[in-house]
């Protein structure tokens, strides 16, 4: 198995699943080397450690994990039965024999007390209706002089920064950042997460009796120039392509519900999807992709905590 290295973006896709993989990483905005260059260092894993992925859907981080430390013994876990298969595959056709991964529900994870040297969870707590619960369920399976690892976003403003196409557009952001606010407040209400909680993860953790070591955000700007250099910048304008298809119906759906449970009337839900999913913006945006001329650059934050669970007594 390649291991990813500085800069090495340009050439480690050695197979479909390779680049599945690391699609999966640059649409988490990570540069490739993040793991190796700037978390490990931190964490500092000992030689062999046990390690659990909480919420590891289709291995984000548990199979970039598993390639930089092929010594770790890594167990992802996923309530979703396909996403758990689907992981076990790809780590199966990766040729990653240190990872193994478990179907169950994080707000009871069926591991005994401090059972592992590092817990992590990447874009997990944003989706639970209580994070705060995982949190301590993940903690308490930590070993004390573990390490905690927590990557999650903020993303109030996502929407209002997105496209290019409004970024001169002063009265349309602001528009489109209202509707975030309107969208988060609404899906916590629903029980459906809290899609700002990676600001809040430093508290709680510290709350919970953990020393906080560091907290850093994502290490890179979503963008893409011509000609596109980096790999990075491709995956991610593959991605806006597919983000510049009219919106499915159950996702309409799931975002109106969302954007009225926060408070918005019939004409804010109309208003949004005429910004959102307008088909001319849209158009507009698949042909530029497709000329090589489309350019962006948007927000999207991530919170990276790192936290060690005290030796008792220290
Ligand atoms: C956005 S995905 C993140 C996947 C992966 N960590 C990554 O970064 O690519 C969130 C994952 O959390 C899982 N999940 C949500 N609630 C869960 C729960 N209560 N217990 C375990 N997994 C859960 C979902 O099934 C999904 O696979």
């Amino acid at each position: 198995m390649s291991t990813a290295s500085s800069g090495a973006s340009e050439s480690i896709w050695a197979s479909e699943d390779e680049a599945k993989l690391l699609r999966r990483r640059a649409f988490h905005f990570w540069n490739p080397d993040y793991l190796e260059r700037v978390a490990l260092p931190i964490l500092e894993p000992p030689e062999g450690a046990q390690v659990l992925d909480v919420g590891s859907g289709y291995g984000g981080l548990t199979l970039p994990l598993a390639r930089a430390r092929p010594d770790l013994r890594i167990t992802g876990f996923d309530a979703e039965a396909k996403a758990v298969a689907e992981a076990a595959g790809l780590a199966q056709n990766l040729g990653a024999t240190n990872v193994n991964f478990v179907e169950g529900d994080a707000n009871a994870l069926p591991f005994v007390d401090s059972s592992f040297d590092l817990v992590c969870c990447q874009t997990l707590l944003t989706h639970v209706p209580e994070p705060e619960r995982v949190l301590a369920e993940m903690v308490r399976v930590l070993k004390p002089g573990g390490h905690l690892f927590v990557v999650e976003y903020h993303h109030l403003g996502a929407f209002s920064l997105f496209d290019d196409a409004v970024a001169e557009d002063l009265e349309g952001r602001l528009e489109r950042f209202r509707f975030s606010q309107l969208y988060i407040e609404g899906k916590k209400h629903l029980g459906r997460g809290d899609d700002t909680f990676g600001v809040r993860v430093p508290f709680v953790v510290q709350d919970m009796g953990l020393e906080v070591l560091d907290v850093r955000k994502n290490d890179r700007a979503w963008h893409a120039f011509s000609p596109y250099h980096k790999e990075n910048e491709r995956i991610g304008l593959a991605v806006t392509r597919d983000f510049a298809e009219p919106t499915g119906e159950t996702m309409r759906a799931w975002t109106g519900e969302n954007l009225r449970a926060g408070g918005a009337n019939g004409e804010d839900v109309r208003r949004y999807f005429e910004l959102t999913d307008d088909p001319k913006l849209k158009a507009g945006t698949r042909d530029r992709i497709d000329a090589g001329t489309y350019r962006y650059l948007s927000s999207f934050t991530f919170y990276l905590t790192f936290a060690r669970k005290p030796v008792s007594g220290s």
